[in-house]
This record gives C-alpha cells, sequence and structure tokens, in this order.
C-alpha cells in the first residue's frame, strides 16, 4: 500500500472548489433514466451521452475533481477512438470506478438490503488500476422505516464498506465509502440524524477494525434530510446544521475530505444545501460534492438523445457544475442560477 500516493489522490478528489461527478449508474439505472427522457439505452447512447459530458471544457476542468465510472464506461472509447479514461484525464479529473454489485435482500430482514461484491474485488481492482482507475466507489444503502433500519443490517453494510475499503488500498484505490441513508418515506429530519448518526459511528468503528488508512479515503454520506413525503420539509439552514453536527460527531478529521451523495434532490436544492454546510466552517475537512442525478438531470433533459441538442445540454451540464463548484467554496448565491 503506497499512503502518500492514497493521501494525494484522495485530497485531489476534495480540492478547492471542486467535486466529483458520478457518472457510474448502473445498466439497469441508466436505462430508467433515458427512458425518463425517451431514448432507448445501447452501448453507443450510453457511450455518447457520457462522452459529451466528459468533453464539457472548461467546465470539467474547473469543477470537476474525478468522475465515478461504470464497469463498461471505463473500458469504451469515444466516437473517434479516444478511450473516454483518456478524455476525463486530458481534463485533469481522476477516473474512478464503482465496484460494488448492487444491494440485494438481506436473509431475514424483510425490508433491507446487503451490499454485494467482495469476493473477487482484489482482482477486480488490479484490473481496475491498469485500466487507470484511481479510486474506487461502494454504496451501502440503509432505508429507514418501520422497524428499520435494524443494528444488524447497519453493521452487515458497515461491515462491508470497510472490507471494501482495505481492499481498495491494498490496490492503491482510494476507497470512497458511501453508506447512503434514503431520503424516501415520511420520516422526520431528527429521525434521518439518529438513524445517519448511528450509521456512521459503526462505519468508523468497522473502518478502525479493518486498520483502514483514514487519510486515504473519501467519505460520500447523506445530508440530513427529512423524508420526501415527511409533512413538514426543512429549510436549508436547517438541513445544514444537522449535517454539520452529526459530521462533527462521527467523523474523524484524519479524513481529508467528504463529498455528498444528492439523493434524490432537486438540483437546487442540492446546490443550496452544500453552500450552507460551507458556511459553517471552518469545517475540519474539506466538503463538496459527489453528485449523480443533481448534476446531470437538466444535462439529460436538454440532451434527449439528438445530436444537435449536445451544446445546449454541455450548457446545463457546465451550469450546475459551476454552481456546485461555487457552493463547495460557499460563494453560491441564488440569483447565480437565474443568471444562467
Ligand atoms: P445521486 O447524487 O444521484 O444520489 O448519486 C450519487 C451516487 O453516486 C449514488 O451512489
Amino acid at each position: 500500500m503506497n499512503r502518500d500516493q492514497l493521501e494525494r489522490i484522495a485530497r485531489a478528489m476534495v480540492g478547492k472548489g471542486k467535486g466529483l461527478l458520478a457518472a457510474d449508474e448502473s445498466t439497469g439505472t441508466i436505462k430508467k433514466r433515458f427512458e425518463a427522457i425517451g431514448i432507448a439505452s445501447t452501448a453507443e447512447t450510453r457511450r455518447d451521452y457520457r462522452e459529451f459530458m466528459f468533453r464539457t471544457r472548461p467546465a470539467m476542468d474547473n469543477h470537476i475533481s474525478g468522475v465515478i465510472l461504470y464497469d463498461e464506461t471505463l473500458r469504451q472509447n469515444g466516437a473517434d477512438g479516444t478511450p473516454l479514461v483518456r478524455l476525463i484525464e486530458a481534463t485533469g479529473a481522476i477516473p474512478g470506478i464503482k465496484v460494488d454489485l448492487g444491494a440485494k435482500p438481506l436473509p431475514g430482514f424483510p425490508g433491507e438490503t446487503i451490499t454485494e461484491g467482495l469476493d473477487g474485488l482484489a482482482g477486480r481492482l488490479k484490473d481496475y488500476y491498469g485500466l487507470g482507475a484511481r479510486f474506487a466507489k461502494w454504496r451501502a444503502v440503509i432505508d429507514i422505516g418501520n422497524g428499520i433500519p435494524t443494528h444488524a443490517a447497519i453493521v452487515a453494510n458497515a461491515h462491508a464498506l470497510a472490507r471494501y475499503a482495505a481492499l481498495c488500498q491494498e490496490a492503491d484505490i482510494v476507497p470512497i465509502v458511501e453508506p447512503e441513508v434514503l431520503m424516501d418515506g415520511d420520516h422526520s429530519l431528527r429521525r434521518c440524524y439518529e438513524v445517519t448518526e448511528a450509521v456512521l459511528k459503526t462505519v468508523f468503528d468497522e473502518l478502525y477494525a479493518q486498520r483502514v488508512f483514514l487519510e486515504g479515503i473519501v467519505l460520500k454520506p447523506n445530508m440530513v434530510v427529512p423524508g420526501k413525503k415527511a409533512p413538514r420539509q426543512a429549510a436549508v439552514e436547517e438541513v445544514a446544521a444537522a449535517t454539520v453536527q452529526v459530521l462533527k460527531n462521527c467523523v474523524p478529521t484524519a479524513v481529508p475530505g467528504i463529498a455528498f451523495l444528492s439523493g434524490g434532490q432537486s438540483d437546487v436544492e442540492a446546490t443550496a444545501h452544500l453552500d450552507a454546510i460551507n458556511h459553517l466552517g471552518p469545517l475540519p475537512w474539506a466538503v463538496t460534492f459527489s453528485y449523480g442525478r443533481a448534476l446531470q438531470a437538466a444535462a439529460q433533459k436538454a440532451w434527449a438523445g439528438k445530436p444537435e441538442n449536445v451544446p445546449m445540454a454541455q450548457a446545463a451540464f457546465a451550469h450546475r457544475a459551476r454552481m456546485n463548484g461555487l457552493a463547495a467554496l460557499g460563494e453560491w448565491t441564488p440569483p447565480l442560477e437565474a443568471a444562467a
């Protein structure tokens, strides 16, 4: 394990005013996203879509520190034959790879899941390093509902995250540790706080136990928000305060950076929340974004699968990248959205 390299990459992933583009939708997930805008999902349409994002400059150069890819994309070439990984590297961004194999039902625990993918992971990580990946992602999913999450499901998922993180570091790949508490349901902000706290504490217990080098990880948590169907939604400042409080209580300062998932928040909410969190500094870690939907939804809509729409779609992607880059600095303001 090359600790210097791990720490250097982890720091670059959360570099000033930059964040991660999560473009690692599995084939099933991207199919759903494409269906919503009337596009057939084929290897070629998936390639064309991702290629135009990676070619969006200078937004990529200025605001995106790294891109999380799905296995297929890591191996794909652009229309002119250039590997997509090279296009990403040309912008100064770091290529990364989603390595988990998805959340599957946890036997004995109705409504809960365990993320799979540890078997054979050491070998896959070796291949991915050879293909240019310098960081990886593994997403554990925790749902809030009647009687869930259970302690057992939290522990099982945290343990798998820690095993994954240790395997990554052994392969000189920075693990993004992603325990996602979902915002589905009608629970309160308080309940999300309590579950997020329990999850993060358990995750760090497991990371310690597996001897994970904390300076060489990036944490990708949810923000503390009420469920989407909760009768009372929270103000931006409430979300920011609760999120910073839970992170300060649970995340050691050895961790270089925290990069949030957007998790179904609207584009502007995800930006406003990140900005407000960065107003509560100074914080002991760099705090930025690792957004999927909140960076891409507008671009997908503008594109609609038509080559002639690519410039418009690139403008939409560049705009979200810039807004989130500013939010990572605590320099975003609502009027900047209207100026687009
Ligand atoms: P969202 O920002 O759309 O939640 O996606 C981020 C991600 O990578 C989830 O694993």
